[in-house]
């Protein structure tokens, strides 16, 4: 413990780093409550198993699922699927082509996907047919003996769709392993002549929604037709993790149910673990709402915020956040834009000198365009500015940076990787980093993206969703680079470098060893590329006709698109693509099925980049802005994502103590909800590699800079693989 002698921000906040630091324990206690899958997490009451009797009846079906297993594992065992093809005279074919199953006309045909045939005899045992892939253009020709597959003693015949199930390493050695995606059955009797043609064979397969304007894949439910499964250690964590804050929170409904007068918000605040700022109150009051602190979190923080250069002041900078001015939203919450000026201290921290808001300041004077200026002279005015700086900042940085920037972001990727590569050893290097996103995404866009941002801040889900598209706009690997530090305090810049160089010195040593297999299927590379291309959102503000519109709007906007650009690292004088009328935002990785010579050295030197970047979005950047969120959105009063108008006149410039302004009592417990679970239930790190499918290389390189991260404050432990919350 500190001696109160001690009690310097400096040795207060790292004592309270430490104390509330979350661990990533997995134990487990018979009976628990528990979830029964993520997509069982809900905002309001999720679906939890808590009865003793369930639990106990959960058991006994998780023992029958676990004999289920056995005895298919036994069958496996005394009916093995030998690689040995029976059949000499291969007289006749299985033909057909597979395709994806899209809405669209156009037949868009999946190429490489490994295909079985297999035949059962009348005692169980398995008997390969045939085997092979489908060729570029989807189509597949099995040769296989008719005789054989006509026998007598021939029960039943298959032809199975397989697809990468998933990559795991084993002394060094990439493996990887299939499952079967699709089977159609065939009748014997059906195979007389030469050829069985199964005609076109289109698989719902990876494939884009139609409903939004960002690339996002098809998931109606998981477990039915998802296109991957998390796995069951995944849940658990869930369940370790979660389960006492659940209870909380259905405590904390229950209770504003009966009688709201029944509890406070600072019950509600007090019932959940405590937090860094909750921490750093306790033992310097106050601190935590000081410049140093604001300043110190904006840069270091999880915003980790631009710092874009005074056009005329030299050494002052600005970071801007962009409220609700052209997007759909309600009007119980305030969202102006905040744009906040800081200097750099002696110690190369920023402290804040100035906030413009512009906007909606309360419910009575509704002109978007009035603005007010603060600075520390206004006393507690200026701290009621930070406090909603600060909201601004936390929705704009879950939105933009966290959600765009990391999960949709990736999501595109992972669509276009899991769709095309397959003989590609990329698949080795990327799919441990791209697997499960899609799962997570979809978890959010109930939870989150309709329920909680729509009731708990400005944003309805319409205009949410434009939001998303807009930031995705100036989102490209091709023009992306590390932020710059700006002194010598500027610890997450020099973490974020650190990172991406070890980063690119793996996908630099993976695509040398494996250089020639990827020439040799650059057609896998193209056609990712076209699918992420084709399917990116515009570039932003490329669709809009800006002649027509206000003034101040277009300035605003200007405004918005030099800020964004700076702060995204978009480069609007890259040549771009136009797909279907579209100026797309992402840069293509190639333009040729076939690589030449002369075209290697610039492709896979583009490769190199685009894989890093996919890499450090999935592991570093996600990770950050995942689990700082319970450090600075963890206490409700300090940072909420949306204050209320209230309806007096000083509106959302009140002090904290005004609670007409901050979130009512539900929204209180769902936002303490969601800070736990999103940094809480982190699963699936480089390190511990839970799953065995990180390349031992990467983890070497990182281990090796253990102590350079450490001193910068990241510990390399809680880094994950991929991102999956
Ligand atoms: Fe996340």
């Amino acid at each position: 413990m500190t001696n109160t002698n001690d009690l310097t921000p400096k040795t207060v906040c790292a004592e309270c780093l430490k104390k509330t630091k979350i661990g990533y324990d997995d134990g487990g206690r018979f009976f628990m409550p528990h979830f029964k899958s993520i997509n069982h997490v809900e905002v309001g009451y999720s679906r939890i198993i808590t009865n003793p009797l369930t639990i106990f009846a959960e058991w006994l079906l998780a023992k029958f699922y676990a004999l289920k297993d056995g005895l298919v594992a036994l069958a496996a065992k005394l009916f093995p699927r030998r690689p040995k093809i029976y059949g000499k005279q291969m007289d006749s074919w299985l033909v057909g082509k597979i395709i994806f199953a899209t809405q669209e006309n156009v037949e868009v045909p999946i190429h490489h996907l490994p295909l079985e045939f297999w035949g059962r005899t009348k005692l169980g045992q398995w008997r390969k047919l045939s085997e092979g892939y489908s060729a570029p253009d989807g189509t597949f020709r099995l040769p296989f003996e008719l005789r054989c597959a006509r026998r007598f003693g021939i029960r039943s015949l298959r032809f199975e769709i397989c697809q990468i199930s998933h990559i795991y390493f084993k002394d060094g050695q990439a493996n990887t392993v299939h499952n079967t995606f699709h089977c159609i059955k065939i009748s014997k009797s059906d195979l007389i002549g030469m050829e069985y043609n199964l005609r076109n064979i289109p698989l719902c397969f990876w494939e884009y929604r139609t409903d939004v304007k960002n690339p996002r894949v098809v998931i109606k439910a998981h477990g039915k037709d998802a296109p991957q499964q998390y796995t069951e250690a995944r849940i658990e964590a869930i369940n370790e993790q979660m389960i006492p804050v659940e209870l909380t929170k259905i405590k904390h409904l229950e209770q504003i149910k009966l009688d709201s007068d029944s509890i406070t918000l600072a019950e509600i605040q007090a019932d959940y673990p405590e937090n860094l700022t909750v921490c750093i109150e306790k033992k310097l009051p106050g601190y935590t709402r000081g410049d140093d602190w604001f300043g110190e979190r904006m840069m270091n923080g999880m915003n980790r915020g631009l710092f874009l250069p005074d056009t005329e002041e030299e050494g002052a900078y600005w970071m801007k956040y962009f409220g609700k001015h052209n997007y759909d939203s309600n009007d119980e919450y305030a969202f102006p834009d905040a744009m906040i000026k800081f200097r750099l201290k002696a110690d190369g921290l920023p402290t804040p000198v100035a906030i413009k808001l512009r906007g909606p300041l309360n419910a009575i004077n509704r002109d978007p365009w009035q603005e007010r200026t603060f600075t520390p002279a206004d006393g507690e005015l200026w701290q009621q500015a930070k406090r909603v700086a600060r909201v601004n900042g936390g929705l704009c940085t879950e939105v933009d940076e966290h959600f765009a920037g990391t999960h949709a972001n990736l999501e595109q990727y992972a669509i276009a990787a899991y769709r095309n590569l397959r003989f590609s050893p990329l698949t080795t290097l990327l799919f441990p980093h791209l697997k499960e996103v899609v799962l997570i995404n979809h978890t959010a866009d109930g939870i989150l993206l309709r329920q909680y941002i729509p009731s708990a801040t400005a944003f309805t889900y319409e205009g949410l969703m434009a939001r998303i598209v807009d930031v995705m706009g100036v989102m490209d690997w091709k023009s992306f680079q590390t932020m710059k530090p700006l002194s010598e305090a500027h610890s997450y810049a020099k973490a974020e470098q650190l990172f991406w160089d070890l980063t690119y010195q793996y996908v630099d040593y993976f695509i040398e060893l494996n250089r020639k297999e990827i020439i040799r299927h650059w057609h896998e590379v193209f056609c990712f590329s076209e699918d992420l291309v084709n399917h990116s959102v515009p570039v932003f503000l490329s669709d809009t006709d800006m002649t027509h519109i206000d003034p101040r709007d277009r300035a605003r906007f200007e405004e918005m698109k030099e800020y964004l650009t700076a702060q995204f690292c978009f480069d609007y004088d890259l040549p771009r693509q136009h797909r279907d009328g579209h100026l797309r935002t992402v840069s293509p990785l190639t333009l040729t099925s076939t690589l030449s010579p002369e075209q290697e050295k610039e492709e896979i030197q583009n490769l190199k980049k685009a894989c890093t970047y996919m890499i450090f979005v999935a592991t570093f950047l996600h990770t950050w802005a995942n689990e700082h969120q319970y450090e600075d959105i963890g206490e409700v009063l300090y940072n909420c994502l949306g204050l209320r108008y209230g309806d007096k006149e000083s509106g959302i410039l009140a002090p904290e103590s005004d609670l007409s302004i901050a979130p009512d009592l539900t929204r209180s417990t769902q936002m303490m909800w969601f800070s736990n679970l999103l940094s809480r239930t982190e699963y699936g790190f480089i390190t511990r590699n839970e799953d065995h499918d990180i390349n031992p290389y990467f983890c070497e390189l990182l281990t090796a800079k253990k102590d350079e991260f450490a001193a910068l404050g990241v510990i390399i432990e809680d880094i994950e693989s991929r991102t999956n919350i």
